[in-house]
């Protein structure tokens, strides 16, 4: 983490760089940023911003947001899609193309994605395709968009066979996480954030994983330092690891703890009705007792995760769906490799590992799970 200039560091506001080479940008988290603006300071004047949003955050931040790019850009337009993640998919994605091309917009244009990780992921896929890539900035509004999918540039939509399994890697040129701007989100989504904040510590922090266990009444009680660590820890591990794998060659994959589960979940018993965040806690929850069935960890280790997730509120049981359609749709998984289902799994006290786990064992934990 690097110092913040002026008026930003007066507000008390944090910067997470990610270092990428030419394509390296700040994460800025804090508090009021976008009411006082001072977060896009940095940017080059453009011509033409467009604030993609969807019709519940829209109408929350999208006035002060675009009073915000007034500063820097000499015209701001919005673009307003459908809430939620049935909408993820090409239909929304060409409204977009097509507010852009009918507003003229160039490769000047920089797109800003107003909204969770929904919104981001489209936006983000838009300014990858759009006119062969344009930029875009993220404004995350949801704790899971703050700590995970606005970070890394990891661009998508969604196909009925697969989640997120059209997309490209695009990085945003910044990031403005404001805290205050989870101050209207819905308790469950809050606690959908949270599944993605303890994976952080859960897989690469120890003494972070503590933290969230002693603050977890703080965080549900929207505690805007709790809130502020919290964000900034997680992007920081996240920077770290994205400018050490920015394609998933090798250590990104560890991200993807509890996503091979939680995405057989999702597609399973159709995108929307368990939570992104939800079916990663129970990812965890499952991913952990794989680990111990395979000798990998202690079960003190999975034992301890269960009950953080627990107490965090969030699904420790898998939904009632044939176990048998979750692990078909674990073979889509963009972790496999020919044919061959791979996890991330925990090993050891601290660690965590990619490893093959047959289907047979993958059952056998729903099973059991669901059983216990
Ligand atoms: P979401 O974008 O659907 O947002 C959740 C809900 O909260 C929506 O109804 C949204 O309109 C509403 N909302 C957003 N901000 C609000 C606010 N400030 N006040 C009130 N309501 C608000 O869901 P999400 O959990 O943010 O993101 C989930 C998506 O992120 C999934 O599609 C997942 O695949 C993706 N994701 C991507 C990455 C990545 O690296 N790109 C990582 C993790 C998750
Ligand atoms: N959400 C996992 C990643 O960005 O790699």
């Amino acid at each position: 983490m690097t110092a913040v200039p002026g008026a930003l560091a007066d507000a008390g506001a944090h910067r997470v760089r990610v270092s990428l080479g030419e394509r390296s940008y700040d994460v800025i988290v804090g508090r009021r940023l976008l009411e006082q603006g001072h977060a896009f300071d940095s940017l080059s004047p453009g011509p033409h911003a467009v604030i993609v949003t969807n019709d519940v955050v829209g109408p929350l931040l999208a006035a002060q947001l675009t009073q915000a790019l007034r500063a820097r850009f000499s015209r701001v337009s919005q673009v307003t899609l459908p809430d939620g993640e049935a909408y993820k998919n090409w239909e929304t994605l060409n409204h977009v193309f097509d507010a852009l091309l009918a507003e003229h917009c160039d490769r000047n244009t920089t797109l800003v994605a107003l909204g969770g990780g929904v919104v981001g992921d489209i936006t983000g896929f838009a300014a990858a395709c759009y006119m062969r890539g344009i930029a875009y900035i993220q404004v995350p509004t949801t704790l899971l968009a703050q700590v995970d999918s606005s970070v890394g540039g990891k661009t998508a939509i969604n196909h009925p066979a697969g989640k997120n399994m059209i997309g490209a890697f695009h990085q945003p040129r910044l990031v403005v996480a404001d805290v205050d701007s989870l101050l209207t989100l819905p308790r469950r989504e809050l606690v959908a954030g949270l599944a993605e904040v303890i994976k952080y510590g859960a897989i690469l922090d120890e003494a972070f994983l503590s933290w969230i266990e002693a603050g977890l009444a703080r965080l549900l009680a929207l505690d805007g330092d709790a809130l502020i660590h919290a964000v900034r820890r997680s992007c920081q591990i996240k920077a770290e690891v994205v400018a050490s794998d920015e394609r998933e060659a090798g250590r990104r994959a560890l991200l993807n703890f509890g996503h091979t589960f939680a995405h057989a979940i999702e597609s399973g018993i159709g995108y929307g009705r368990w939570l992104h965040g939800e079916a990663v806690g129970c990812g965890m929850v499952l991913a952990a007792r794989l680990s111990e069935r395979l000798g990998l960890i202690q079960p003190q280790r999975a034992r301890r995760l269960e009950s953080i997730i627990e107490k965090a509120g969030l699904p420790t049981k898998p939904p009632d769906i044939d176990d048998k359609v979750l692990v078909e749709f674990m073979r889509v998984d963009k972790k496999a490799i020919e044919g061959s289902q791979r996890f991330v799994l925990l090993e050891g006290a601290n660690g965590a590992v990619v490893a093959p786990a047959t289907e047979e064992l993958v059952e056998r934990v729903l099973f059991e799970c669901r059983s216990s």
